[in-house]
């Protein structure tokens, strides 16, 4: 059984991620709208990582003995000014989504929660990897992405993104 308060953490933090996914599909439909399948494909593909890693969360708390409950999503409400606002937006996001990995990461140390250390290592080299690719986007975007011909070029590299479950996931 798990420490009540990184339960409710994870617990916490399953509704986060869903909204996360619920975000980037918002990310997703702005971009269609603006004709940039590309781009909206690239975060349709992120909704599902998102979604995803709820799932993994949720399953550990089942295989510890936790009944799971859900909360409301947040609606996402950013208006976009620009292309390169909502890129710039998932870049912040995935720095806060950081930051609350962090936080049970060191709640579950100061607990010596050791299993849930564990589990929570994927989501940090994850999170990692998220960043990073945020941040190349935005820098991409930045570099290229104020010409029409870049643009083509960006969104024809986005629409070949390929959703690909990650083959190893965390510890459960
Ligand atoms: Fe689930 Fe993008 O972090």
């Amino acid at each position: 059984m798990l420490n009540k308060k990184i339960a409710e953490l994870i617990n916490e933090q399953i509704n986060k991620e869903l909204y996360s996914g619920y975000l980037y599909l918002d990310f997703a439909n702005y971009y269609a709208d603006e004709g940039l399948d590309g781009f909206a494909h690239w975060y349709e593909i992120q909704a599902q990582e998102e979604r995803d890693h709820a799932l993994m969360m949720r399953r550990y708390l089942i295989n510890n003995g936790v009944r799971v409950t859900f909360g409301e999503i947040a609606k996402p409400d950013k208006i976009f000014k620009d292309h390169s606002a909502p890129l710039e937006a998932g870049y912040a996001h995935e720095q806060f989504v950081t930051s609350l990995i962090n936080n049970i990461y060191a709640e579950a140390a100061a607990v010596h929660d050791y299993k849930t250390m564990q589990f929570l290592d994927w989501f940090i080299k994850e999170q990692g990897e998220e960043e990073t690719n945020a941040e190349g986007l935005l820098k991409k975007m930045q570099l290229f992405g104020h010409d029409a011909k870049g643009l083509y070029a960006l969104n024809q590299e986005l629409a070949a993104r390929v959703y690909a479950p990650s083959a190893t996931g965390p510890a459960m």
